[in-house]
């Protein structure tokens, strides 16, 4: 089986439990979390284990998991009607609007916290998990991706320059994306100095990502996109300050970098990165 399916049916089977007198909420947890997506995350730290590591790609899918379901509450968080107002999420109707805004603001709080519950029952030792820990809520939180959503948010309709502009799509999807490459890292074994590289290298991962997201918008329909598009008009996004076409200039010389990089700092996750922008982030 190959790593995408064999993390989907990981999520399959590791659904979140909560049973009680609620009419849905333990449908409403898991609702999203099993409505799809890339698993871009996921496979990105997945993928770093297998090539360094192999013995511990059992280990890792809990952590693999953790980042999934903390990638899902920021969705569902940002597709509400006080952030982007989505009704569309991978292709199913949001969370907010099958069920109501509360529920969904509650589901979002819940995978949170699921995510570090996970890191701290997976089959890892205990240094490595504390350090998985202070990876993954580093850059989620205050100095990561909520920090990159509350900039987004807060400079609508105001114009950024360049610099603003990657400074916030670094926080906003950069972070996560490069905590992903670095956990695979940090699992495999690999010292704090050299998975700090690899974090380097998944911020430029995660801003070619963020740019095509952008991209997505501009270029595509809702139904190709699974989520509405032509939905950035007051987003500080690199197709509104820069247009489609300087865009894809951008993203190509980035992903031309990020593949020179890989070749010099570690040529065993060369494939698996080049796999991944091809799959994900040319077209
Ligand atoms: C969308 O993320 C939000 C961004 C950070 C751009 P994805 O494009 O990874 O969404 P899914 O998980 O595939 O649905
Ligand atoms: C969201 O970015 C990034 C998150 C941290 C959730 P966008 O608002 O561009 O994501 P989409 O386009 O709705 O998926
Ligand atoms: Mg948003
Ligand atoms: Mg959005
Ligand atoms: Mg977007």
């Amino acid at each position: 089986m190959n790593l995408l399916d064999e993390f989907k049916l990981f999520l399959k089977n590791n659904t979140i439990e909560c049973e009680s007198y609620h009419p849905y909420f333990q449908e409403a947890l898991n609702y999203m979390l099993l409505s799809g997506g890339k698993h871009f995350r996921a496979q990105l730290l997945l993928g770093t284990v297998k090539a360094l590591n192999p013995s511990l790609l059992e280990n890792a899918m809990r952590v693999a998991l953790a980042v999934e379901m903390v990638h899902t509450y920021s969705l569902i968080h940002d597709d509400l009607p006080v952030m982007d107002d989505a009704d569309l999420r991978r292709g199913h109707t949001t969370t907010h609007v099958k069920y109501d805004e509360a529920t969904a603001l509650l589901v979002g709080d819940a995978l949170n916290t699921q995510a570090f519950y996970e890191i701290s029952t997976s089959n890892l030792d205990d240094k490595i998990k504390t350090k998985c820990t202070q990876i993954l809520a580093y850059n989620a939180g205050a100095n990561g991706m909520v920090l990159g959503q509350a900039l987004d948010l807060y400079f609508e309709n105001k114009r950024l320059n360049l610099d603003e502009l990657k400074f916030l799509h670094l926080h906003k999807t950069g972070a996560l994306i490069a905590a992903s490459l670095q956990l695979g890292a940090v699992i495999a074994g690999f010292s704090d100095e050299d998975s700090k590289k690899l974090y380097e290298l998944g911020l430029s991962l995660g801003l070619v990502f963020q740019i095509q997201d952008d991209i997505i918008d501009a270029t595509k329909s809702c139904d190709e996109a699974g989520k509405p598009t032509h939905n950035d008009e007051a987003k500080n996004s690199f197709t509104n300050l820069l247009g489609v076409e300087k865009s894809k200039e951008i993203k190509d010389k980035l992903i031309d970098e990020i593949q020179t990089k890989a070749r010099e700092n570690e040529p065993k996750l060369t494939d698996m990165i080049e796999n991944l922008i091809n799959r994900y982030l040319k077209e």
